[in-house]
This record gives structure tokens, sequence and C-alpha cells, in this order.
């Protein structure tokens, strides 16, 4: 049987697929496309690369600035891509995240896909529609908003993920859990997810079932929508200063965003405890982190309005809460928390 969701967003449907990812015709028939993807999975997916027209841009994060969208557009010129072209993203977040960039700018849009290749790309980046660039070390500064009409799941990519790069996309998954259903947590909280073969149908489809039920009631980021980023202020911080998966940075974000949530009184630390046995587990990088420090810099998140800012606290399972904190209030919190990372 044919595994399939569609999602019906205001602007677009997103239609995923959970089959093997072997030709793009499966995707787009009789239609001019270009493959987009970095370096590394070019390497080693070269074969599925031969039937198209594809640009190679380098790996990871790296491949989300300015110059690169330059690159991009240049070679997408030489090959002629025009309004009826598709551009098809094979690759982790960062080649989704710049893909949809490029989509959605060029010509003033292209028609676009998918085809994630890490784990959270699958279960998180590709689908929700949010495309971004970084800019001046400020992570995620210039993007767009545009859906994917495709997105092709083909969870073989995973084996050759690296650790580092699969325990970050478990980050963003335990996440979607903590943020809304502790039914989905205990699942996830009773699976060993460092075995990739656990990782079925049933969690991707939740993940993304749970992910697109929040981005459908504000598919501009204007408010509910800023649930998603539970973890991700001190997260894109923590990013930014030791060079860590993104995934990785976001579970030591929510640690901190527990850790205030327990000193503002909206969460037990028994909740903090049971929620820290699961994440501690898949955390790859164990730094020695200075809390107070980094609550300096997050006022260059893009959540931040004047000297405060949305951020993200946890009441239980499946209740986080949107305040609006002064940077000052988060910063004088954070002199009071430490973080045992055992
Ligand atoms: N748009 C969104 O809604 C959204 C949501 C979450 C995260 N993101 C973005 O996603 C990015 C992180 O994505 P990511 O964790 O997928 O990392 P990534 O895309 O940066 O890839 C990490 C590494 O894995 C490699 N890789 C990719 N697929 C592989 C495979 N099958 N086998 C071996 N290596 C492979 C890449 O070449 C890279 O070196 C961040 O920039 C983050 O901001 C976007």
């Amino acid at each position: 049987m044919k595994r399939l969701i569609e999602i019906y967003f205001k602007s677009q449907k997103s239609t995923i697929f959970f089959e093997p990812f072997d030709d793009v015709a499966q995707i787009y028939p009789n239609t001019n496309v270009v493959l987009l993807t970095d370096e590394k999975v070019y390497s080693l997916y070269r074969n599925k690369f031969e039937q198209c027209n594809t640009v190679v841009v380098p790996e990871g994060e790296k491949c989300k600035n300015l110059e690169i969208v330059v690159n991009v557009i240049n070679q997408l010129l030489k090959y002629k891509a025009d309004r009826d072209t598709a551009l098809i993203g094979v690759g982790g977040g960062s080649v989704c995240d710049l893909a949809g960039f490029v989509a959605s700018v060029y010509m003033r849009g292209l028609r676009h896909s998918f085809v994630p290749t890490t784990l959270l790309s699958m279960v998180d980046a590709s689908i929700g529609g949010k495309t971004a660039i970084n800019f001046n070390k400020i992570k995620n500064l210039v993007g767009t908003f545009k859906h994917p009409e495709f997105v092709v799941i083909d969870i073989s990519f995973l084996d050759t993920l690296s650790d580092r790069d699969y325990l970050s996309g478990i980050g963003e998954l335990i996440k979607i859990a903590i943020i809304t259903d502790e039914k989905f947590f205990d699942v996830l909280e009773n699976t060993d997810l460092t075995d990739r073969k656990n990782i079925n149908y049933n969690i991707m489809f939740e993940s993304l079932r749970k992910k697109s039920e929040i981005v459908i009631r504000d598919e501009e980021d204007r408010g509910i929508r800023h649930l998603l980023n539970f973890g991700h202020t001190f997260g894109h911080v923590i990013e930014r200063q030791y060079q860590l998966p993104h995934g990785q940075s976001v579970i030591l974000g929510m640690l901190i965003a527990m850790k205030i949530s327990i000193e503002m009184n909206e969460l037990n630390e028994d909740v903090y405890n049971r929620i820290y046995k699961t994440l501690g587990k898949y955390l790859y990088y164990k730094p020695k982190l200075e809390i107070c420090k980094l609550s300096h810099e997050i006022s260059l998140d893009k959540k931040r309005r004047k000297n405060t800012i949305d951020y993200i606290l946890l009441k239980e399972i499946g209740f986080p809460k949107i305040v609006n904190m002064k940077l000052e209030d988060i910063h004088q919190i954070c002199n009071k928390i430490t973080l045992e990372l055992t």
C-alpha cells in the first residue's frame, strides 16, 4: 500500500510520500527538473543525480548564505530554468531551507519539492514552508514562507548518516512530542531511538502531523507557531558559539528553557527529570555551558521586540506556554540556574 499524507495549507497542499526515491519522474513526470543537493549527499548517492541537471552546494549549514544563493541562481540560468521548471532539494534541513528560498525568489517562484536525507529534515524541516538563509552570522535572518508540493521520505538515506547528525534529528523529534502530546512522548520515551530501525512510519507520521497541526493554525509564524521554537532561543546561540549541529543545540536549549520554567514556578522538577532522562540519552555533545553569558546573546533572536522576547516555557509535557519576557529578566534568571549534563 502506498503511504502518503496530504496536508492542506492555505496557499499550497503538501503531499508526503513514504517510499524509496529512485526516479524524479515519480515526483514530476514530464517536467523540467533541477536537483539541488550538497557535496556530501552528492558523493554518497551520485547515481540518483544522473538523470537531471544538478546543482551541488557546500555541505550542511555552509550552504545557507547569500553567496551560495547567487551561485545557485547562476546555475539555474545556465540550465535555462524557467517558470515551468521544478526544483527538488535533496538533502538535510540546510539544503531544504536553501532550495525553498531559491524556489521562492527565482523568477518570483518555482514549483519545488524535497527529498529529505537526514532524520531532522524527514521529521521536521521538510514540512511547514519556512525557508531561510543565514546572514552576518545571524541564523535564519533572511527567508520566506513557501510550502513544498511534494516530500518523498526514503528512510534508507538514514543508513549513511553520521551518529552526530542522526542524534541531532532526534532532538527536534522529541521537541515536537514535548510541546504537543504526552502520549507521543511516552512512545519516544519507551523506544530506543539510537537504533535507526526503530524510526518507523508511525513515528515519522506522528511528528509531521503534530507539526502541521500547529503550522496550519499560524502559517506566517505570528503567534502559536512560536511554540515550535521551544529550545531555539538558546539553541541558536549555542549552535553559533559552539558550532554544534542544530538539533543537538536545540536539546541543550530545551534543557535551559525547562530550567527557566522551573525557576518561574511553571514546571515541576520531576517533569524536568523525566524529560532529561530521555533527552540526555541522545546528547552527543555535553559542553560546559555558561548560561548567563549565553543569555546576553539572545538579543539577536528574530523573536525579539525592542527589549522583550516571546520565550517558550514548559508547564507540563504537551503544555508549552509563550511568555513575552524582558531580556533583562531572562538574564537575571539565568544568573541563578546551572545545567548538569551527566
Ligand atoms: N525550515 C524548517 O522548518 C526547519 C526546521 C528545523 C531545522 N531547520 C534547519 O535545518 C538545518 C539542519 O538540518 P540537518 O540537521 O538536516 O543538517 P544539515 O542539512 O546541515 O546536514 C548535516 C550533515 O549531514 C549530511 N548529510 C545529509 N544527508 C546525509 C545522508 N543521508 N548521509 C550522510 N550524510 C548526510 C550533510 O551533508 C551535512 O554534512 C538547520 O539549518 C536548521 O536551521 C529548518
